[in-house]
């Protein structure tokens, strides 16, 4: 009997493992298809529409169709191949005259709407498949392009406008003035604040020497700068899932490289750039109250500091996003992507505003990135209050933020299991990473949350006390064998660890996926906490690697890179026309994306982010 069960077990695992070769898959029709854009709106009685089809047999027995519900059923790795989706000019493919080839007519009727799934239709007839719109996304028609740019601006696109023209106003007028000036001790503040030569210096100025505390922090910079850019590598892959690809086959099997294993293992690396904020706000804050008294009436001074630095430049690119991301591109997919996100960006403007994007309508993203902007908030908020109330009982508060951290790792497992949520190698589908999990609870009100970045917070409150610690007692780490071993093995484990992702995907047991969930990005960042201590204190090559110059030069832009770069790629990768993917092309889109993205977050940075922070600091203080 047991045997049976275990053959039929293993019998069971090994036709859901079926591969499917490249030639059965081409049998399949195409998943996406799109009629040239512009030329077909280009003519005056042109007329396109996007939308996606549900497939059915148009005659029994159909074995392409099994094969592709069967290929379909592994949803954990294959797109829906049941459904396509198409962009066809109508007024070319199914006018009278193109159908007249066929010896057919269509009865055309009066809607776009109903001519779209009659015409997709009939194409698909050759294949034996019967295709019925499940959802249109638009019919456009050559009047409403027309239309479209004779539109008068909006008035948010003559707000931004007005925004953008009075930063150029205020930073030439703030240079001129600060030139004239000199050194005179008197000059406006507020006026100087806007100096593009002095800003400019601020962002390029690299101290040597100084305070040996901060000094020996160099190397965060530059681990800050590598974990950006593999975000933005993550998120260039993403965003081919999002378009029309001509090879889908190579995005699913992405899912289960071990590259895509990395690469959906990239929400624990945020988890790490939160840990690294609470660190130095801790440090920061413990190293000043050796020269002042804390108090919890020092807070409201942090989160406006704080705010300060953040809001202009996260207020700029929201508004961008609702204002003029739409027009850097046009094509038949820019309403259905950059439009659907320019549309939150529109409605959750102050939801961004008050940091609360990722708890208002959590489901709706503006700029996907800047979902980390209010979890760091919170966090840093949380991580100020508890230095502030605690500074004096440094022991007591390394034991209490211990015991909060398993705490809020087990709270967040205990939650994971009420609410069935999933870890994100299982959520990685080729489905759900096209939606960028927009209809995944997991995601949205898991991964996205602020209490989910609870951990990370005390990992970093604890770096903060043990760092200070050392400094203290004038312990240098390096002189410990052990923990030099320990620091040099960190790296491979770092990766080895992400890997443990493939293990949890197969093990399905409720408690096993939620003990994951709860320790999966807690552990990495006490991976990343022991890299760091190390980088901190041995002179070694990870050390020198991490401590260059440029390193921290770019790490002050990374605020803006955060979030343009998402802006930047989402405009390179909506092509007009289906394309093929490849590694190959990821790279040079993650490559043209990152060289666009830093060369405008210089100026971004020099006019808009220095200056701001400057002028309000200025202004209330
Ligand atoms: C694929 O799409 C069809 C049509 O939308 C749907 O009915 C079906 O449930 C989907 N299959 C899977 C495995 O999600
Ligand atoms: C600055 O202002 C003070 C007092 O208002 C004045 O005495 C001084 O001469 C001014 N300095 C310069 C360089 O104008």
């Amino acid at each position: 009997m047991a045997t049976t069960t275990l053959s039929l077990l293993l019998f069971v695992s090994f036709v859901s493992a079926r591969e499917f070769t490249d030639a059965e898959t081409s049998n399949f029709p195409k998943l996406f298809h799109l009629d040239d854009y512009e030329r077909c709106l280009a003519k005056e009685d042109g007329v396109y529409c996007l939308g996606t089809f549900d497939l059915t047999p148009a005659k029994l027995p159909h074995a392409t169709y099994d094969l592709m519900k069967a290929y379909t059923d592994e949803s954990y790795r294959h797109f829906n191949r049941t459904k396509i989706y198409r962009g066809f000019c109508l007024s070319d493919r199914c006018s009278p005259a193109a159908l007249a080839r066929f010896q057919t007519t269509l009865d055309l009727g009066k809607d776009p709407e109903e001519l779209f799934e009659r015409c997709t239709d009939f194409y698909m007839q050759n294949e034996n498949f019967h295709a019925s719109l499940q959802s249109l996304d638009y019919c456009r028609t050559h009047a409403d392009i027309i239309e479209a740019s004779e539109r008068p601006p909006t008035s948010a696109e003559v707000i931004f406008k007005n925004v953008v023209y009075a930063l150029v106003i205020a930073n030439i007028v703030g240079t001129i003035y600060d030139n004239y000036a000199g050194d005179n001790p008197n000059k406006s503040k507020l006026l100087s604040a806007f100096s593009i030569p002095a800003n400019w210096r601020r962002l390029t100025f690299i101290r040597e020497g100084g305070d040996p505390r901060q000094a020996a922090l160099v190397p965060m910079e530059g681990l800050r700068v590598m974990a950006l850019g593999f975000t933005t590598y993550a998120h260039a892959n993403v965003i081919h899932y999002m378009f029309h690809i001509k090879n889908p086959e190579y995005l699913e099997r992405l899912t289960q490289r071990v590259d895509g294993v990395y690469l959906s293992d990239g929400t624990s690396l945020i988890q790490a750039f939160v840990m690294m904020t609470c660190f130095l706000t801790g440090y920061n804050l413990l190293i000043y109250s050796q020269k002042q008294e804390l108090g919890l009436h020092m807070l409201p001074l942090c989160i406006i500091k704080r705010l300060i630095r953040i809001t202009p430049v996260h207020l700029l690119i929201v508004g961008f996003g609702a204002t003029w991301w739409l027009n850097t591109r046009d094509g038949p997919l820019v309403s259905t992507t950059i439009g659907l996100e320019s549309e939150a960006c529109a409605t959750k403007f102050w939801s961004h505003v008050f940091l609360v994007n990722n708890i208002v309508d959590s489901d709706k993203y503006c700029v996907v990135p800047t979902w980390f902007l209010p979890v760091n908030m919170h966090m840093y908020i949380l991580a100020c209050t508890l230095t502030l109330l605690l500074w004096r009982r440094r022991c007591f508060a390394v034991r209490l933020y211990l015991v909060l951290f398993f705490a809020s790792c087990l709270l967040n497992g205990f939650v994971a299991y009420m609410k069935d949520y999933k870890s994100m190698i299982y959520l990685s589908t080729p489905e759900q990473i096209r939606r960028i999990f927009r209809d995944t609870p997991s995601f949205t009100e898991f991964y996205l949350s602020s209490w989910g970045a609870l951990p990370a917070c005390f990992l970093g409150l604890i770096l903060a006390h043990i760092q200070f610690a050392l400094d203290e007692r004038k312990i240098k780490l390096s002189d410990y064998k052990w923990f030099v071993y320990l620091h040099y093995t960190t790296f491979p484990v770092t990766f080895v660890w992400a890997l443990t992702g493939v293990y949890a995907r197969s093990h399905s047991s409720d408690v096993f996926n939620a003990l994951y969930m709860g320790f999966d990005r807690p552990m990495f960042c006490i991976l990343m906490c022991i890299g760091l201590l190390g980088a901190f204190h041995i002179d070694g090559p990870i050390r020198k690697f991490y401590s260059w110059r440029g390193w921290r030069t770019m790490a002050r832009m990374s605020l803006t890179v955060m979030m343009l770069h998402w802006c930047v790629d989402m405009t390179i990768a909506n092509r007009s026309v289906v394309y093929g993917t490849s590694a190959i092309d990821m790279l040079v889109d993650w490559c043209a994306t990152n060289l666009i993205t830093y060369v405008l977050a210089v100026p971004i940075t020099v006019l808009v982010e220095i200056p701001m922070q400057r002028f309000i600091e200025a202004l209330i203080f």
